[in-house]
Protein backbone atom coordinates (compact mmCIF):
# COMPACT_ATOMS: atom_id res chain seq x y z
CA UNK A 1 0.00 0.00 0.00
CA UNK A 2 1.39 3.62 -0.81
CA UNK A 3 1.31 6.37 1.15
CA UNK A 4 -1.99 7.74 -0.84
CA UNK A 5 -4.26 4.70 -0.33
CA UNK A 6 -2.64 4.43 3.36
CA UNK A 7 -3.98 7.91 3.84
CA UNK A 8 -7.55 7.26 2.04
CA UNK A 9 -7.56 4.55 4.24
CA UNK A 10 -7.21 6.01 7.47
CA UNK A 11 -8.92 8.72 6.52
CA UNK A 12 -12.05 6.66 5.68
CA UNK A 13 -11.54 4.77 9.06
CA UNK A 14 -11.55 8.15 11.09
CA UNK A 15 -15.30 9.16 9.22
CA UNK A 16 -16.50 5.09 9.89
CA UNK A 17 -15.38 5.86 13.51
CA UNK A 18 -17.31 9.04 14.08
CA UNK A 19 -20.48 7.82 12.65
CA UNK A 20 -19.89 4.87 15.26
CA UNK A 21 -19.59 7.36 17.78
CA UNK A 22 -22.66 9.20 16.81
CA UNK A 23 -24.66 6.19 15.96
CA UNK A 24 -23.97 4.91 19.93
CA UNK A 25 -24.12 7.84 21.67
CA UNK A 26 -27.93 8.31 20.56
CA UNK A 27 -28.74 4.50 21.13
CA UNK A 28 -30.65 3.08 23.80
CA UNK A 29 -30.66 -0.86 23.61
CA UNK A 30 -28.04 -2.26 25.95
CA UNK A 31 -27.60 -5.39 23.13
CA UNK A 32 -26.67 -2.66 20.33
CA UNK A 33 -24.96 -0.39 22.45
CA UNK A 34 -22.39 -3.56 23.60
CA UNK A 35 -21.65 -4.36 19.84
CA UNK A 36 -21.44 -1.07 19.23
CA UNK A 37 -18.69 -0.99 22.23
CA UNK A 38 -17.13 -4.00 20.62
CA UNK A 39 -17.07 -1.78 17.20
CA UNK A 40 -15.56 1.04 18.68
CA UNK A 41 -12.93 -0.87 20.91
CA UNK A 42 -11.64 -2.90 17.33
CA UNK A 43 -11.59 0.69 15.89
CA UNK A 44 -9.64 2.04 18.43
CA UNK A 45 -11.90 4.46 20.14
CA UNK A 46 -11.53 3.15 23.74
CA UNK A 47 -13.29 6.03 25.24
CA UNK A 48 -16.36 6.16 23.11
CA UNK A 49 -16.26 2.29 23.70
CA UNK A 50 -16.24 3.31 27.15
CA UNK A 51 -19.17 5.50 27.09
CA UNK A 52 -21.71 2.72 24.69
CA UNK A 53 -20.84 -0.07 27.76
CA UNK A 54 -21.77 2.00 30.48
CA UNK A 55 -25.46 2.81 29.32
CA UNK A 56 -25.60 -0.68 28.13
CA UNK A 57 -25.04 -1.09 31.93
CA UNK A 58 -27.56 1.08 32.97
CA UNK A 59 -30.41 -1.67 34.07
CA UNK A 60 -27.90 -4.00 35.63
CA UNK A 61 -25.56 -1.80 37.47
CA UNK A 62 -23.93 -5.51 38.92
CA UNK A 63 -23.68 -7.00 35.69
CA UNK A 64 -19.97 -8.23 35.65
CA UNK A 65 -18.93 -8.86 31.70
CA UNK A 66 -19.88 -5.36 30.85
CA UNK A 67 -18.24 -4.04 33.93
CA UNK A 68 -15.41 -5.98 32.74
CA UNK A 69 -15.74 -4.44 29.35
CA UNK A 70 -15.64 -1.10 31.11
CA UNK A 71 -12.61 -1.82 32.91
CA UNK A 72 -10.42 -2.86 29.84
CA UNK A 73 -11.72 0.20 27.52
CA UNK A 74 -10.75 2.75 30.33
CA UNK A 75 -7.45 0.64 30.74
CA UNK A 76 -6.84 1.02 27.24
CA UNK A 77 -7.53 4.23 26.87
CA UNK A 78 -5.44 5.36 29.79
CA UNK A 79 -8.06 6.24 32.23
CA UNK A 80 -5.91 4.30 34.69
CA UNK A 81 -8.53 5.68 37.62
CA UNK A 82 -11.76 4.99 36.16
CA UNK A 83 -10.43 1.53 34.94
CA UNK A 84 -9.32 0.45 38.71
CA UNK A 85 -12.72 2.07 40.36
CA UNK A 86 -14.57 -0.77 37.48
CA UNK A 87 -12.29 -3.30 38.44
CA UNK A 88 -12.64 -3.05 42.37
CA UNK A 89 -16.61 -2.17 41.92
CA UNK A 90 -16.46 -5.94 39.96
CA UNK A 91 -14.58 -7.64 43.22
CA UNK A 92 -17.14 -5.65 45.53
CA UNK A 93 -19.87 -8.07 43.84
CA UNK A 94 -17.62 -11.11 43.65
CA UNK A 95 -14.65 -10.83 45.88
CA UNK A 96 -13.12 -14.16 44.03
CA UNK A 97 -13.42 -12.94 40.70
CA UNK A 98 -9.74 -13.87 39.72
CA UNK A 99 -10.08 -12.05 36.24
CA UNK A 100 -10.64 -8.79 38.06
CA UNK A 101 -7.78 -9.16 40.71
CA UNK A 102 -6.00 -10.06 37.30
CA UNK A 103 -6.77 -6.77 35.80
CA UNK A 104 -6.21 -4.99 38.80
CA UNK A 105 -2.42 -6.31 39.28
CA UNK A 106 -1.99 -5.57 35.67
CA UNK A 107 -3.00 -2.33 35.73
CA UNK A 108 -1.10 -1.42 38.98
CA UNK A 109 1.95 -3.32 37.64
CA UNK A 110 1.65 -0.40 34.77
CA UNK A 111 1.75 2.13 37.24
CA UNK A 112 4.63 1.17 38.74
CA UNK A 113 2.81 0.60 42.14
CA UNK A 114 3.85 -2.78 42.84
CA UNK A 115 3.01 -3.67 46.46
CA UNK A 116 -0.72 -2.89 45.69
CA UNK A 117 0.12 -5.04 42.82
CA UNK A 118 1.41 -7.87 44.57
CA UNK A 119 -1.75 -7.65 47.05
CA UNK A 120 -4.06 -8.58 44.30
CA UNK A 121 -2.30 -11.11 42.88
CA UNK A 122 -0.50 -12.70 45.71
CA UNK A 123 -3.86 -14.79 46.84
CA UNK A 124 -5.30 -16.06 43.49
CA UNK A 125 -1.47 -17.11 42.87
CA UNK A 126 -2.03 -20.65 43.09
CA UNK A 127 -4.50 -20.39 40.41
CA UNK A 128 -2.67 -18.64 38.28
CA UNK A 129 0.18 -21.53 37.70
CA UNK A 130 -0.52 -22.12 34.41
CA UNK A 131 -1.09 -19.14 32.99
CA UNK A 132 2.35 -17.73 31.43
CA UNK A 133 1.05 -14.35 31.31
CA UNK A 134 0.71 -14.08 34.85
CA UNK A 135 3.94 -16.11 36.25
CA UNK A 136 5.80 -13.41 33.69
CA UNK A 137 3.82 -10.67 35.42
CA UNK A 138 4.52 -11.82 39.35
CA UNK A 139 7.93 -12.31 38.16
CA UNK A 140 8.28 -8.26 37.30
CA UNK A 141 6.39 -7.70 40.41
CA UNK A 142 8.94 -10.25 42.59
CA UNK A 143 11.71 -8.36 40.77
CA UNK A 144 10.42 -4.94 41.67
CA UNK A 145 10.40 -5.80 45.29
CA UNK A 146 13.83 -7.30 45.28
CA UNK A 147 12.42 -10.94 45.87
CA UNK A 148 15.01 -12.46 43.33
CA UNK A 149 14.92 -16.30 44.47
CA UNK A 150 10.99 -16.19 43.83
CA UNK A 151 11.03 -13.64 40.58
CA UNK A 152 13.79 -16.18 39.16
CA UNK A 153 11.46 -18.97 40.27
CA UNK A 154 8.51 -17.22 38.41
CA UNK A 155 10.33 -16.21 35.20
CA UNK A 156 11.46 -19.91 34.61
CA UNK A 157 8.25 -21.21 35.55
CA UNK A 158 6.75 -18.29 32.63
CA UNK A 159 9.21 -19.32 30.00
CA UNK A 160 8.25 -22.87 30.32
CA UNK A 161 4.89 -22.15 29.74
CA UNK A 162 5.30 -20.14 27.02
CA UNK A 163 7.23 -22.85 25.37
CA UNK A 164 4.38 -25.45 25.96
CA UNK A 165 1.92 -22.54 24.06
CA UNK A 166 1.33 -22.04 20.63
CA UNK A 167 0.54 -18.20 21.38
CA UNK A 168 1.29 -15.56 18.71
CA UNK A 169 3.26 -13.15 20.39
CA UNK A 170 5.45 -15.99 21.97
CA UNK A 171 8.80 -14.66 20.73
CA UNK A 172 8.68 -11.59 21.80
CA UNK A 173 7.73 -12.42 25.02
CA UNK A 174 10.31 -15.35 24.98
CA UNK A 175 12.96 -12.39 24.31
CA UNK A 176 11.39 -10.30 26.98
CA UNK A 177 11.66 -13.11 29.21
CA UNK A 178 14.73 -14.00 28.73
CA UNK A 179 16.23 -10.54 29.06
CA UNK A 180 14.76 -10.35 32.45
CA UNK A 181 16.67 -14.25 33.26
CA UNK A 182 19.53 -12.44 31.89
CA UNK A 183 19.12 -9.57 34.24
CA UNK A 184 18.71 -12.01 37.37
CA UNK A 185 22.31 -13.95 36.33
CA UNK A 186 20.09 -16.64 34.87
CA UNK A 187 22.22 -16.73 31.26
CA UNK A 188 21.88 -20.00 30.23
CA UNK A 189 18.29 -19.88 30.52
CA UNK A 190 18.15 -16.50 28.80
CA UNK A 191 20.23 -18.31 25.78
CA UNK A 192 17.88 -21.49 25.79
CA UNK A 193 14.76 -18.69 25.97
CA UNK A 194 16.19 -16.85 23.06
CA UNK A 195 16.78 -19.78 20.77
CA UNK A 196 13.43 -20.68 21.05
CA UNK A 197 12.47 -17.10 20.15
CA UNK A 198 14.76 -16.95 16.97
CA UNK A 199 13.50 -20.65 15.94
CA UNK A 200 9.94 -19.17 15.82
CA UNK A 201 10.97 -15.96 14.06
CA UNK A 202 13.84 -16.24 12.70
CA UNK A 203 13.66 -12.27 11.72
CA UNK A 204 14.30 -11.01 15.04
CA UNK A 205 17.46 -8.56 15.68
CA UNK A 206 16.41 -7.89 19.44
CA UNK A 207 16.93 -11.33 20.45
CA UNK A 208 20.10 -12.22 17.94
CA UNK A 209 21.83 -8.41 19.90
CA UNK A 210 20.45 -10.09 23.44
CA UNK A 211 22.19 -13.47 22.32
CA UNK A 212 25.60 -11.60 21.19
CA UNK A 213 25.23 -9.32 24.71
CA UNK A 214 25.21 -12.20 26.68
CA UNK A 215 27.75 -14.46 25.08
CA UNK A 216 29.82 -11.26 25.04
CA UNK A 217 29.49 -11.26 29.19
CA UNK A 218 30.16 -14.82 29.26
CA UNK A 219 33.66 -13.97 27.51
CA UNK A 220 32.76 -16.72 24.56
CA UNK A 221 33.49 -14.20 21.25
CA UNK A 222 32.52 -16.60 18.99
CA UNK A 223 29.46 -16.76 19.60
CA UNK A 224 29.04 -13.21 20.30
CA UNK A 225 30.52 -12.22 16.90
CA UNK A 226 28.01 -15.05 15.43
CA UNK A 227 24.96 -13.11 16.40
CA UNK A 228 26.52 -9.74 16.05
CA UNK A 229 26.75 -10.73 12.85
CA UNK A 230 23.15 -12.23 12.19
CA UNK A 231 21.96 -9.05 14.35
CA UNK A 232 24.02 -6.64 11.15
CA UNK A 233 22.61 -8.88 8.27
CA UNK A 234 19.06 -7.38 9.56
CA UNK A 235 19.63 -4.44 10.92
CA UNK A 236 22.99 -2.98 9.05
CA UNK A 237 22.57 0.84 11.00
CA UNK A 238 21.97 -1.03 14.42
CA UNK A 239 24.31 1.16 16.45
CA UNK A 240 24.64 -0.51 19.47
CA UNK A 241 24.96 -3.71 17.41
CA UNK A 242 28.00 -2.08 15.09
CA UNK A 243 29.62 -1.19 18.50
CA UNK A 244 29.68 -3.92 19.75
CA UNK A 245 31.21 -6.01 17.11
CA UNK A 246 33.53 -3.26 16.69
CA UNK A 247 34.48 -3.78 19.94
CA UNK A 248 35.26 -7.58 19.45
CA UNK A 249 37.05 -7.09 16.36
CA UNK A 250 39.36 -4.76 18.28
CA UNK A 251 39.68 -6.80 21.08
CA UNK A 252 41.04 -10.10 18.29
CA UNK A 253 43.49 -6.96 16.86
CA UNK A 254 41.13 -6.58 14.01
CA UNK A 255 41.64 -2.96 14.06
CA UNK A 256 40.86 -2.89 10.24
CA UNK A 257 37.45 -4.57 10.52
CA UNK A 258 37.00 -2.62 13.86
CA UNK A 259 37.46 0.33 11.87
CA UNK A 260 34.72 -0.83 9.15
CA UNK A 261 31.73 -0.77 11.92
CA UNK A 262 33.03 2.57 13.33
CA UNK A 263 33.19 4.11 10.21
CA UNK A 264 29.25 3.04 9.90
CA UNK A 265 28.88 4.40 13.32
CA UNK A 266 30.38 7.76 12.63
CA UNK A 267 27.74 8.29 9.68
CA UNK A 268 24.77 7.25 12.17
CA UNK A 269 26.68 9.79 14.87
CA UNK A 270 28.76 12.19 12.53
CA UNK A 271 28.89 14.70 15.48
CA UNK A 272 30.97 12.07 18.33
CA UNK A 273 34.12 13.08 18.02
CA UNK A 274 35.27 9.61 19.76
CA UNK A 275 33.46 7.46 16.85
CA UNK A 276 35.63 9.39 14.32
CA UNK A 277 38.87 9.13 16.36
CA UNK A 278 38.47 5.24 16.08
CA UNK A 279 37.57 5.14 12.72
CA UNK A 280 40.35 6.92 11.10
CA UNK A 281 43.00 5.67 13.14
CA UNK A 282 41.56 2.01 13.05
CA UNK A 283 41.15 2.26 9.29
CA UNK A 284 45.28 3.93 9.27
CA UNK A 285 43.39 6.85 7.01
CA UNK A 286 44.70 9.87 9.39
CA UNK A 287 45.90 12.37 7.52
CA UNK A 288 48.29 13.38 9.89
CA UNK A 289 50.32 12.03 12.37
CA UNK A 290 49.22 14.74 14.95
CA UNK A 291 47.09 14.02 17.91
CA UNK A 292 43.23 14.07 17.22
CA UNK A 293 42.94 17.44 19.75
CA UNK A 294 39.15 17.36 19.69
CA UNK A 295 38.62 13.85 21.00
CA UNK A 296 41.07 13.78 23.42
CA UNK A 297 39.42 16.97 24.91
CA UNK A 298 36.11 15.35 24.64
CA UNK A 299 37.43 12.10 26.28
CA UNK A 300 39.04 14.29 29.03
CA UNK A 301 36.49 16.91 29.33
CA UNK A 302 33.80 14.13 29.93
CA UNK A 303 36.19 12.04 32.63
CA UNK A 304 37.44 15.00 34.55
CA UNK A 305 35.41 14.79 37.13
CA UNK A 306 35.74 11.39 38.26
CA UNK A 307 39.51 11.29 36.86
CA UNK A 308 41.06 11.66 39.90
CA UNK A 309 39.41 8.84 42.26
CA UNK A 310 39.09 6.53 39.26
CA UNK A 311 42.76 6.91 37.94
CA UNK A 312 44.20 6.20 41.34
CA UNK A 313 41.38 4.52 43.38
CA UNK A 314 40.19 1.97 41.21
CA UNK A 315 43.40 1.56 38.20
CA UNK A 316 45.64 1.86 41.03
CA UNK A 317 47.32 4.67 38.76
CA UNK A 318 50.66 5.68 40.75
CA UNK A 319 52.64 6.87 37.92
CA UNK A 320 53.19 10.53 39.10
CA UNK A 321 54.86 8.86 42.19
CA UNK A 322 56.88 6.44 40.59
CA UNK A 323 58.62 8.71 38.56
CA UNK A 324 59.41 11.60 40.84
CA UNK A 325 60.71 9.44 43.23
CA UNK A 326 63.29 7.66 40.04
CA UNK A 327 63.77 11.26 39.34
CA UNK A 328 64.88 11.80 43.12
CA UNK A 329 66.95 8.57 43.15
CA UNK A 330 68.07 8.97 39.50
CA UNK A 331 69.02 12.85 39.37
CA UNK A 332 72.29 14.65 39.79
CA UNK A 333 71.04 17.70 39.39
CA UNK A 334 69.88 19.60 42.89
CA UNK A 335 65.76 19.66 42.45
CA UNK A 336 65.16 23.11 43.71
CA UNK A 337 63.85 26.19 42.19
CA UNK A 338 63.10 24.39 39.08
CA UNK A 339 61.38 26.36 36.32
CA UNK A 340 59.04 23.24 35.02
CA UNK A 341 56.29 22.57 32.30
CA UNK A 342 53.96 19.53 33.16
CA UNK A 343 52.70 18.44 29.51
CA UNK A 344 49.20 17.42 29.97
CA UNK A 345 49.10 18.01 32.95
CA UNK A 346 45.39 16.91 33.55
CA UNK A 347 44.09 16.87 37.09
CA UNK A 348 47.27 17.78 38.27
CA UNK A 349 48.43 14.48 40.12
CA UNK A 350 52.00 15.23 38.40
CA UNK A 351 51.91 18.37 39.68
CA UNK A 352 51.21 18.16 43.34
CA UNK A 353 54.29 15.88 43.57
CA UNK A 354 56.67 18.46 41.41
CA UNK A 355 55.50 21.77 43.20
CA UNK A 356 58.16 21.35 46.17
CA UNK A 357 60.79 21.72 43.43
CA UNK A 358 59.27 24.32 41.47
CA UNK A 359 60.29 27.78 41.26
CA UNK A 360 57.59 27.95 38.32
CA UNK A 361 55.05 25.49 37.19
CA UNK A 362 53.25 25.55 34.34
CA UNK A 363 50.91 23.18 33.48
CA UNK A 364 49.34 22.53 29.35
CA UNK A 365 46.75 20.56 28.81
CA UNK A 366 43.92 19.95 25.74
CA UNK A 367 40.96 19.25 28.29
CA UNK A 368 39.64 22.53 29.52
CA UNK A 369 37.74 20.32 32.13
CA UNK A 370 41.03 18.58 33.56
CA UNK A 371 42.79 22.23 33.51
CA UNK A 372 39.54 23.26 35.48
CA UNK A 373 40.21 20.46 38.30
CA UNK A 374 43.76 21.28 38.58
CA UNK A 375 43.23 25.03 39.40
CA UNK A 376 41.31 23.81 42.32
CA UNK A 377 44.26 22.34 43.29
CA UNK A 378 45.95 25.72 43.29
CA UNK A 379 49.84 24.56 42.43
CA UNK A 380 50.43 25.23 39.11
CA UNK A 381 52.06 29.05 38.42
CA UNK A 382 50.20 28.91 35.00
CA UNK A 383 47.53 26.51 33.23
CA UNK A 384 48.00 26.63 29.41
CA UNK A 385 44.83 25.19 27.49
CA UNK A 386 47.23 24.05 24.33
CA UNK A 387 48.60 21.43 22.65
CA UNK A 388 51.66 20.16 24.17
CA UNK A 389 53.93 20.31 20.79
CA UNK A 390 52.63 23.80 20.01
CA UNK A 391 53.37 25.02 23.96
CA UNK A 392 56.65 23.62 24.11
CA UNK A 393 57.71 25.97 20.59
CA UNK A 394 57.23 28.52 23.15
CA UNK A 395 60.55 27.95 25.14
CA UNK A 396 63.95 28.00 24.30
CA UNK A 397 66.94 27.18 27.06
CA UNK A 398 64.40 27.98 29.88
CA UNK A 399 63.23 24.94 30.87
CA UNK A 400 64.64 22.52 33.86
CA UNK A 401 62.35 19.65 33.83
CA UNK A 402 60.04 18.98 31.29
CA UNK A 403 57.86 15.88 32.81
CA UNK A 404 54.72 13.84 31.42
CA UNK A 405 52.95 11.03 32.79
CA UNK A 406 50.47 9.07 30.81
CA UNK A 407 50.69 11.30 27.92
CA UNK A 408 52.63 10.38 25.01
CA UNK A 409 50.25 7.43 25.07
CA UNK A 410 47.66 9.53 22.87
CA UNK A 411 50.69 10.57 20.32
CA UNK A 412 51.05 8.03 17.44
CA UNK A 413 54.89 9.69 16.89
CA UNK A 414 56.98 11.26 19.07
CA UNK A 415 59.38 12.89 17.02
CA UNK A 416 58.31 16.08 17.48
CA UNK A 417 58.22 16.36 21.35
CA UNK A 418 61.69 15.21 21.72
CA UNK A 419 62.43 17.90 19.43
CA UNK A 420 60.51 19.92 20.89
CA UNK A 421 61.63 19.13 24.47
CA UNK A 422 65.89 19.24 23.50
CA UNK A 423 65.15 22.89 21.94
CA UNK A 424 63.23 24.29 25.37
CA UNK A 425 65.56 22.80 28.45
CA UNK A 426 67.94 24.67 29.57
CA UNK A 427 71.71 22.54 29.14
CA UNK A 428 71.35 20.81 31.96
CA UNK A 429 67.84 20.42 31.85
CA UNK A 430 65.66 16.53 32.10
CA UNK A 431 63.18 15.21 30.10
CA UNK A 432 60.72 12.38 31.96
CA UNK A 433 58.14 10.71 30.71
CA UNK A 434 56.07 7.71 31.03
CA UNK A 435 54.89 5.67 28.36
CA UNK A 436 53.10 1.88 27.45
CA UNK A 437 55.65 -0.40 26.23
CA UNK A 438 55.23 -2.91 22.99
CA UNK A 439 58.15 -5.27 21.85
CA UNK A 440 56.78 -3.60 17.95
CA UNK A 441 59.66 -1.26 16.90
CA UNK A 442 57.40 0.95 15.56
CA UNK A 443 54.95 2.96 17.73
CA UNK A 444 51.85 0.50 17.77
CA UNK A 445 47.94 1.10 18.40
CA UNK A 446 46.57 -0.54 20.93
CA UNK A 447 42.83 -1.83 21.00
CA UNK A 448 42.37 1.02 23.82
CA UNK A 449 43.10 3.27 21.03
CA UNK A 450 46.22 4.65 22.73
CA UNK A 451 49.97 3.86 21.27
CA UNK A 452 52.58 2.09 23.07
CA UNK A 453 56.16 2.33 22.36
CA UNK A 454 59.34 0.14 22.19
CA UNK A 455 62.68 0.48 24.33
CA UNK A 456 64.56 0.77 20.60
CA UNK A 457 62.00 3.41 19.56
CA UNK A 458 62.92 5.59 22.42
CA UNK A 459 66.37 4.99 22.31
CA UNK A 460 66.60 5.65 18.29
CA UNK A 461 64.66 9.23 19.11
CA UNK A 462 67.03 10.21 22.21
CA UNK A 463 70.34 9.74 19.50
CA UNK A 464 68.24 11.97 17.07
CA UNK A 465 68.10 14.87 19.35
CA UNK A 466 70.97 14.69 20.85
CA UNK A 467 69.37 13.34 24.41
CA UNK A 468 71.38 10.55 26.55
CA UNK A 469 69.19 8.04 28.32
CA UNK A 470 70.24 8.95 32.48
CA UNK A 471 67.81 6.40 33.56
CA UNK A 472 64.66 4.10 32.35
CA UNK A 473 62.87 1.52 34.59
CA UNK A 474 60.29 -1.34 33.26
CA UNK A 475 56.68 -0.79 35.52
CA UNK A 476 53.05 -1.08 35.43
CA UNK A 477 51.20 1.96 34.71
CA UNK A 478 47.64 1.01 35.90
CA UNK A 479 45.40 -1.25 36.12
CA UNK A 480 43.15 -2.16 33.04
CA UNK A 481 40.03 -4.82 32.92
CA UNK A 482 42.03 -6.01 35.80
CA UNK A 483 45.01 -6.43 33.78
CA UNK A 484 48.30 -4.87 34.74
CA UNK A 485 49.15 -2.62 31.72
CA UNK A 486 52.99 -2.77 31.50
CA UNK A 487 54.96 0.21 30.84
CA UNK A 488 58.71 2.14 31.50
CA UNK A 489 59.78 5.31 32.74
CA UNK A 490 62.70 7.22 31.43
CA UNK A 491 64.91 10.22 32.23
CA UNK A 492 66.86 11.91 29.61
CA UNK A 493 69.35 14.51 29.62
CA UNK A 494 70.88 16.63 26.84
CA UNK A 495 74.20 14.55 25.76
CA UNK A 496 77.23 16.30 26.56
CA UNK A 497 78.04 18.18 23.19
C1 LIG B 1 45.73 10.21 31.40
S1 LIG B 1 45.75 11.90 31.57
C2 LIG B 1 47.19 12.15 32.56
C3 LIG B 1 47.15 13.45 33.31
C4 LIG B 1 48.31 13.68 34.24
N1 LIG B 1 49.54 13.83 33.52
C5 LIG B 1 48.40 12.58 35.26
O1 LIG B 1 49.40 11.86 35.27
O2 LIG B 1 47.47 12.46 36.05
C6 LIG B 1 46.27 12.46 30.00
C7 LIG B 1 46.14 13.97 29.80
O3 LIG B 1 46.88 14.34 28.65
C8 LIG B 1 46.17 15.35 27.96
N2 LIG B 1 46.65 15.34 26.58
C9 LIG B 1 46.68 14.30 25.71
N3 LIG B 1 47.22 14.68 24.55
C10 LIG B 1 47.60 15.97 24.70
C11 LIG B 1 48.23 16.92 23.84
N4 LIG B 1 48.62 16.60 22.62
N5 LIG B 1 48.44 18.16 24.32
C12 LIG B 1 48.07 18.50 25.57
N6 LIG B 1 47.46 17.65 26.41
C13 LIG B 1 47.23 16.41 25.99
C14 LIG B 1 44.73 14.94 28.13
O4 LIG B 1 43.86 16.02 27.92
C15 LIG B 1 44.73 14.46 29.58
O5 LIG B 1 44.43 15.48 30.48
Amino acid sequence: MNRKQRRSQLRQQKSQTKKLKKVSQSARDPDKLMILGDQLIAARNFLAAADAYKRALKKDRSDIPVLRKIGYAYASGGKITLAIKCYENILSFDQKDVEAAKSLATVYHAIRQHDKALSYIKPIAGLLQDDPDMQYLLAELFDASNDRDKSIECYLEAIKLFARSNRKHNSATLARLARACAKVGQPQTAIDALNLAVQQTPEMPGAYFELAKIYNKLADTKNALRYTRQLLKLVPQHASGLYLYAGLMANKGLFHQSGWAFRRLSHIFPEASTIKHFASTYLGIKTEIAVDAEYVADLFDDYADEFDEHLVDVLKYQTPARLTSFLVTASKENLTDLVVLDLGCGTGLCGSHIRPWAKKLIGVDLSKGMLAKAAEKNIYDALLLSDLVVSLAEYENELDLVISTDVLIYLADLAQVFAGCVRALTATGIFAFSIESTNARLPKLDKSGRYQFSHRYIVDLARQNNFAIRAFENTIIRQEQGQPVQGALYLLVKSAA
